[in-house]
């Protein structure tokens, strides 16, 4: 099986953490997204992945250099953003020659991809949706079907759940298998996007959806980037890290005082440093080389690589980027500062998104 995955956008909503960095090198538990997709793809028996880049493609070339036993990866760069479709047609025409999957590449999960590409087979299908059930439809396409799977009409981003139907509402999950006679469908050389212009007309042409109740959340916004870090450490979704509700999970090379107060679920990565009578936790990620001075406290937060939390300062709900410093006494809540940024010393930050 080949998967192409989506990985080209520039992630404007998450600036500036992306302002250096595609979201999908961003970390989840310390470790980057697009890893922890790729070990999914090869359980599910994935063989080779095509990343579909555009924004930043050096640093996803780095960060897939060490792919999974078994997975092929290879790299296609567009010279523009070519949307959802464009982008899934400039990867596979030419290196597909069956039904593959097509991913959005910057949502983690853990539903099965193999019962996808199953019900795909089974139905006969032109080309197969995955949903996820959510109960506030308003963020997401809610995909309307009837009991058989077959897709009936595209609701994007509706306003409220009026007309469609009880709770929960299904949407589209960003994970396709598509019959490649799709492709020719998809004009060539201009932006076409595969949810608003490919999927609508396929419809009642053998395009069915597929209900999976796995865990399931789009890191595209600060909220959602923390919360997926959380989840993962908590072992919420089953990655790598092996996570729990009750995870204090400290690497080796870390240094935490014996002072300090670690609250689960929190992920203390390697080389990593803690202070004497600082509070980390819950719901955090202290990454690589990162440190948290003493009396700091950090809450619902990531800190990135090499980040520097003060002594006396607090931050919450928000996240650090790589090398970026919050100075002593500094306040920082349900904001992001990028790589090299700085909170200086007694400031206060709301929600604030620096630019470059
Ligand atoms: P925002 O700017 O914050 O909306 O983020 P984004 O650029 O990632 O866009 P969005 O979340 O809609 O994209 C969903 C997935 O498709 C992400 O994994 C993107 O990297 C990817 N993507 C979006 N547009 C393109 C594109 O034109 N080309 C490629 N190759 N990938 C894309």
């Amino acid at each position: 099986m080949i998967a192409v995955v989506l990985v080209g956008g520039e992630g404007t909503r998450l600036r500036p953490l992306t302002l250096d960095e595609p979201k999908p090198v961003l970390p989840i538990g310390g470790v980057p997204f697009v890893s922890l997709l790729l070990d999914r793809l090869a359980a599910a028996g994935v063989t080779k992945v095509i990343l579909s880049c555009g924004y930043l493609p050096d640093r996803l070339r780095a960060a897939v250099v060490s792919a999974p036993a078994g997975i092929e990866v290879e790299v296609v760069v567009e010279d523009e953003p070519l949307g959802t479709a464009g982008a899934i047609r400039f990867a596979a025409v030419g290196r597909v020659d069956g039904p593959f999957l097509a991913l959005n590449g910057d949502v983690l999960g853990d539903a099965d991809f193999g019962a996808l590409v199953a019900a795909h087979h089974a139905a006969g299908a032109v080309a197969s949706i995955g949903l996820t059930p959510v109960d506030d439809p308003t963020r997401f396409g809610v995909v309307v079907h009837d009991a058989q799977g077959n897709v009936e009409r595209f609701v994007e981003k509706p306003p409220n759940a009026d007309g469609l139907g009880p709770a929960p509402w299904w949407v589209n999950a960003g994970a396709y298998v598509l019959d490649p006679s799709v492709l020719d469908l998809i004009p060539a050389d201009r932006m076409v996007s595969i949810e608003r212009e490919i999927f609508p007309e396929l419809v009642g042409r053998g395009l069915i959806c597929v209900h999976s109740d796995g865990y399931w959340r789009d890191i595209g916004t600060l909220e959602s980037f923390l919360t997926a870090n959380a989840d993962a450490v908590a072992g919420r979704v089953h990655t790598r890290l092996g996570g729990a509700d009750a995870a204090i999970l400290v690497d080796g090379s870390a240094r935490v005082d014996a002072d300090a107060v670690l609250i689960a679920p929190v992920l203390i990565a390697a080389g990593a440093v803690v202070g004497a009578g600082a509070r980390v936790g819950p719901d955090t990620v202290i990454g690589e080389g990162a440190t948290v001075g003493p009396n700091a406290t950090v809450q619902g937060s990531v800190l990135l690589a090499g980040a520097q939390v003060a002594a006396d300062a607090h931050v919450e709900r928000s996240a650090i980027g790589r090398n970026a410093l919050v100075g002593e006494r500094a306040h920082v809540l349900d904001s992001a500062l990028g790589t090299d940024q700085a909170a200086s010393a007694g400031e206060h930050l709301t929600g604030e998104r620096r630019p470059a």
